[in-house]
């Protein structure tokens, strides 16, 4: 099968390297045809072309994998490529959490596949999985560590009480991060992961936006970090949802595990991801969740389901859901030199030095209290540890 690569930064050269070294019968029945680069880089390699017509008209290319990111020209390039009967895989999640039911209605119409595995959880077969779980059972929770430079950054700094900054530009080198990073600390590129995740485990459509809960990790600082240390608690940035009939909730926040707990223990890069089904019960994944080769490498395979015509699960998203963040009650620790407690009149707060601990309240109004805060305020729910048990 001959292919054409959009885009070669890290993870359209890790394609390229996959297959160009490929030993297995798989890879070396792919070839790259053509890149899609700059007008600036075309003499790079006799490969390249910054014409895309040259690529939507070659009938020889049977398959486009987008690596570009980000949405324009990626939408109207994909949309392209469909609909000139080529299938397109891609790792580009923004524009798939957009254009998920877009594309996919495309690609049906065009008799062509569209497949996006590694768009959510880098390397880990996540997309694939949860569509197997979809044949047999109802799932009514996803969850977990969908990013690999905020989970980099704060295993880091627990590690070696190094500075956000000085982590983020390793996580940076290492390949790990978007080119705009804030969509890597602030949760934008865990919402579009929860929400191509939502829009398959609940058969919907759910649009990033302003109503989805976020809060990242930008504010944390070796202060949070030590304080948590001390209580017995290792901080994760998770995001989770959960469906109970037409309601769902959805939210991206930092959370504490006691040392003991298997989000404590997921390191480095490294993904940690998981969903509830009916008869399957808790099922979770671990890999890479970002850089160059496990990402490519989940493209890859969505190639060669293609070429082996391995069907993933056909998808209407056809559902309609009512969001609800009201319901989920849990304990908090939020760190803010405000008084916090006349905020929070109606719940049980107590204030240690400038962390303060509310008890029992629900994932919307704990948002929405430190978005009003002044300065830099960090704030995580807490899902276990003994010391806690104890307050
Ligand atoms: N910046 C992303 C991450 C890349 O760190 O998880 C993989 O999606």
């Amino acid at each position: 099968m001959k292919i054409a690569i959009l885009g070669r930064g890290t993870v359209g050269s890790g394609v390229d390297k996959i297959i160009a070294d490929g030993q297995t019968p798989f890879l070396k029945s792919l070839s790259v045809k053509s890149i899609f680069v700059r007008e600036n880089k075309i003499n790079l390699d006799p490969r390249n072309t910054a014409n895309y017509a040259d690529i939507l008209n070659d009938p020889d290319i049977d398959l486009v994998v987008e690596t570009l990111g980000g949405l324009e020209p990626s939408h109207s390039m994909i949309v392209e490529a469909l609909n000139h009967g080529k299938n397109v895989v891609t790792a580009n999640k923004a524009v798939v959490a957009r254009h998920i039911q877009e594309f996919t209605q495309l690609a049906r119409e065009n008799n062509v596949k569209f497949y996006f595995e590694s768009a959510v959880g880098g390397g880990i077969p996540w997309i694939i999985n949860l569509e197997r779980a979809l044949r047999i059972d109802e799932i009514d929770s996803i969850h977990g560590i969908f990013n690999g430079t905020s989970n980099f950054i704060l295993d880091q700094m627990t590690k070696t009480g190094a500075s956000f900054d000085s982590v983020l530009a390793e996580a940076q080198k290492l390949g790990y991060a978007e080119a705009d990073s804030s969509a890597d600390i602030d949760g934008y590129d865990i919402e579009n992961k929860l929400c191509i995740s939502a829009d398959i485990a609940y058969n919907t459509v759910v649009e990033p936006g302003a109503d989805l809960l976020k809060f990242g990790i930008r504010n944390i600082t070796a202060a949070d970090i030590a304080y948590f240390k001390e209580h017995g608690w290792v901080v994760k940035l998770l995001g989770r949802s959960f469906r109970r009939v037409d309601q769902f909730n959805f939210v991206v926040e930092p959370t504490l595990f006691a040392p003991g707990q298997i989000e404590a223990g997921v390191h480095d890069n490294y993904n940690y991801v998981g969903l509830r089904g009916t008869t399957i019960g808790k099922l979770t994944f671990n890999g890479q969740g970002a850089g160059m080769l496990p990402t490519a490498h989940a493209l890859v395979q969505d190639i060669i389901d293609i070429q082996v015509q391995n069907d993933h699960l056909d998808r209407r998203f056809d559902k309609q859901l009512n969001l609800d963040n009201s319901t989920k009650i849990m304990d908090y620790i939020v760190r803010t030199d405000a008084d916090l407690a006349p905020l929070l009149p109606d719940y049980k707060v107590t204030v240690d030095g400038n962390y303060w601990l509310v008890k029992q309240i629900n994932t919307e109004l704990i948002h929405q209290t430190v978005a009003k805060l002044s300065g830099k305020p960090f704030f995580a729910c807490i899902n276990g540890g003994a010391k806690h048990e104890s307050r």
